[in-house]
C-alpha cells in the first residue's frame, strides 16, 4: 500500500508571497548560475528523446534547458504562481502540472519516465521515503534520478541546527540579491539521512558531488568564489532504479 502524507506543502506560502522576487534573483544568481546548475547538469545522462520529469519545476529554466536538449518534458510544481510562470515560460513545450510532491504523484502512470530530475526542491520535503517510492513507482527500468539539495554543512543550516542527526525544520535566510531579506522554510537533513532512504526504496548511488564554483564565478565574483570554496552549500547525487534481479 502507498503510504499517504496529508500535511500542507511548508513551501506554498512562501512561495505564493515571493514567488516572483524569487525567480528574479534565482535566474542571474551566481549561486545558480556558476556553482548549483552546472554541477546538477554534469549528472544528467543523455536526454535526447527521453521522457523526463522535472520535480518541483519552478519557472521551468530546467524544463526550457532540457526541450532544448531535445527531451520530451513534465514539470511538476505545487505553488500556482510558479505553475503559471512556467507554462507562460514554456507555452504547449512542456507538460506542466500542478501537484505536491508530498503525495502519491497520481498524475504519473508506473514506468513513465526514463529521467526525473529536481533542483533545490527536496528539502521542502520531510518524507523523502514516500517521494523516493514514487519516483521508483514511475521510472523505466534503470531510469535515473538526480537532485540537487540543501548540504548538510550548508553554513546557515548548520549554524541553526539542535540535533545534526535529526532532520529539523528551520527559517533559511534568502539576502543575497533580495531587495529585503526573505525566509524560507527548509529541512535540514544529516548525510545519512539524504542517502539511505535511496537504497532503502530500491535506488543505488551512482554519483555523489559538493560542487565547487566554475572558473567564471571566479572572474566575475571573486568574493562568492572564495566562499564557495570554504564551504559548501548545495549536495548534488545521481541514483539508478536498481532492477531486483540484476535485470
Ligand atoms: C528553490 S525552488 C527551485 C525551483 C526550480 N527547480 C529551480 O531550480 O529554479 C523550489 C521549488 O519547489 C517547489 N516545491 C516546494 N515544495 C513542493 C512540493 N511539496 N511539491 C511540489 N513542488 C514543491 C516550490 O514551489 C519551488 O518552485
Amino acid at each position: 500500500m502507498r503510504r499517504t502524507n496529508s500535511e500542507e506543502p511548508i513551501a506554498l506560502h512562501a512561495y505564493k508571497d515571493y514567488a516572483e522576487q524569487y525567480v528574479n534573483v534565482n535566474e542571474i544568481s551566481p549561486f545558480r548560475l556558476y556553482y548549483e546548475r552546472p554541477t546538477l547538469l554534469k549528472l544528467l545522462p543523455g536526454v535526447s528523446g527521453k521522457h523526463v520529469l522535472d520535480a518541483g519545476c519552478g519557472s521551468g529554466w530546467l524544463c526550457e534547458y532540457l526541450i532544448s536538449q531535445g527531451a520530451d518534458v513534465s514539470g511538476v510544481d505545487v505553488a500556482p504562481e510558479m505553475v503559471k510562470m512556467a507554462r507562460c515560460r514554456l507555452g504547449d513545450t512542456a507538460n506542466i502540472i500542478e501537484a505536491n510532491l508530498g503525495e502519491p504523484l497520481d498524475f504519473a502512470k508506473d514506468a513513465a519516465f526514463d529521467l526525473v530530475v529536481s533542483s533545490l526542491t527536496l528539502h521542502y520535503l520531510r518524507d523523502w521515503r514516500v517521494f523516493f517510492a514514487e519516483i521508483h513507482r514511475i521510472l523505466v527500468d534503470d531510469g535515473r534520478l538526480v537532485f540537487s539539495v540543501l548540504h548538510p554543512f550548508n553554513p546557515q543550516a548548520f549554524k541553526k541546527r539542535k540535533e545534526y542527526y535529526a532532520t529539523e525544520l528551520y527559517d533559511h535566510r534568502c539576502s543575497s540579491g533580495y531587495d529585503s531579506p526573505i525566509d524560507l522554510p527548509l529541512y535540514r537533513r544529516s548525510l545519512t539521512e539524504i542517502l539511505r532512504p535511496l537504497g532503502e526504496t530500491g535506488f543505488l548511488i551512482e554519483g555523489v558531488v559538493e560542487p565547487t564554483p566554475t572558473e567564471e564565478c571566479k572572474k566575475h565574483h571573486p568574493d562568492i568564489h572564495q566562499r564557495l570554496l570554504q564551504c559548501p552549500l548545495f549536495l548534488c547525487v545521481r541514483a539508478v532504479k536498481h532492477c531486483i534481479g540484476g535485470k
